[in-house]
């Protein structure tokens, strides 16, 4: 049987908590971790290591000392990149989380060149954008994780609001992974129940802002972003595509067309299987909601645009 190993570059909270929860399911063969600070990857890697003796499968959990070390990858998940610091502007990280990406893709290009590429860090859809322009693979290969992760959001606003449902709730969220999102949860059933039969007006919306609020209410918390959520969201994704279980995800894509855009990377219900993006589906959207879709595309491409003002496209 063909070997499933998962990179993982970034191995911070989220990155680790991906390869734990992908070693807890048993889903792959072998994870390697990297991480650019020294012995991140190696500690988190030896405590994962020795967790998965009580997991129900062997996974082989190792660390590379340098990018080279992460090869021949099926999937490879990106998670580097820096936190927001007090004097940096929005423009000041999006520039340095680009830098990073640029040079961990190119990585990526190198050393697991038939890798399908699971872009997370921030800004989600415009990183995942910048990931297409250097690859220039083909769209299937590259896709942002933002839905599975907000989409949970949602599913956990609705289960409690009506105290019933957990984990049998849908989990559509489209759009961008900031501040124009776009939950829908009148189009989600619980069960088979359509929710428009079990909550009001009132209580959609809510359970949007509270969805859009999900990532900020962890953080007034904890002081950082969550990770479990994020880790289980990844590995969720990289079950589909390993498994070839052509599971219906939102994940932020290349669109062609699609939605009437092109040329853009935005959160959309697609297909997940073994060759990563298999199938974009479109659904009929509102007038209201095409017209936040379209906030939210013009949202990313101000980040996008930001990257072309600075010439990040042109080396
Ligand atoms: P973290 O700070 O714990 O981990 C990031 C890791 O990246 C650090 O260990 C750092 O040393 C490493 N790194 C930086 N440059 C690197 C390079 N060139 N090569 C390899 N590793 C490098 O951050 P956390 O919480 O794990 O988040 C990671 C990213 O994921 C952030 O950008 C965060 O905003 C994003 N995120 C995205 C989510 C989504 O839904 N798409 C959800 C949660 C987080
Ligand atoms: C989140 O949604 C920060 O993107 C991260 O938690």
């Amino acid at each position: 049987m063909k070997n499933r190993k998962v990179g993982i570059i970034g191995a911070g909270a989220v990155g680790a908590t991906a390869a734990y929860s992908l070693a807890m399911m048993g889903t792959c063969n072998e994870i390697v971790l990297f991480d650019i600070a020294e012995g991140i990857a190696q500690g988190k890697a030896i405590d994962i290591a020795q967790a998965t003796h009580y997991a129900p499968q062997p996974t082989i959990i190792s660390a590379a000392a340098t990018p080279a070390e992460v090869k021949d990858c099926d999937i490879v998940v990106i998670t580097a990149g820096v936190p927001r610091k007090g004097d940096m502007t929005r423009e000041d990280l999006l520039m340095i989380n680009a830098k990073i990406i640029k040079s961990v893709t190119e990585d990526v290009m190198k050393h697991s060149p038939n890798a399908v590429i699971i872009s997370v860090s921030n800004p989600l859809d415009v990183m995942t954008y910048a990931i297409h322009k250097i690859t220039g693979w083909k769209s299937n290969r590259i896709i942002g994780m933002a839905g599975a992760l907000d989409g949970s959001r949602m599913a956990y606003q609705i289960y409690k609001k009506l105290g019933y449902g957990a984990g049998q709730t849908g989990t559509l969220v489209i759009g961008d992974h900031g501040k124009n999102m776009i939950p829908l949860p009148h189009k989600v059933q619980v069960g088979d129940v359509p929710t428009t039969d079990l909550l009001n007006d009132d209580a959609f919306e809510d359970i949007i802002e509270r969805t859009k609020n999900g990532g900020a209410e962890i953080v007034k918390y904890l002081g950082t972003s969550g990770y479990y959520g994020p880790g289980r969201a990844i590995a969720h994704m990289v079950e589909a595509i390993l498994n070839d279980s052509k599971t219906v995800i939102s994940c932020s894509v290349l669109l062609n067309g699609e939605y009437g855009y092109s040329n853009i990377t935005v959160g959309v219900p697609v297909v997940l299987g073994k060759n990563g993006l298999e199938e974009i589906i479109q659904m009929t959207l509102s007038t209201k909601t095409k017209e936040k879709f379209k906030a939210s595309v013009e949202s990313i491409q101000e980040g996008i645009d930001i990257l072309e003002k600075n010439t990040f496209f042109d080396s």
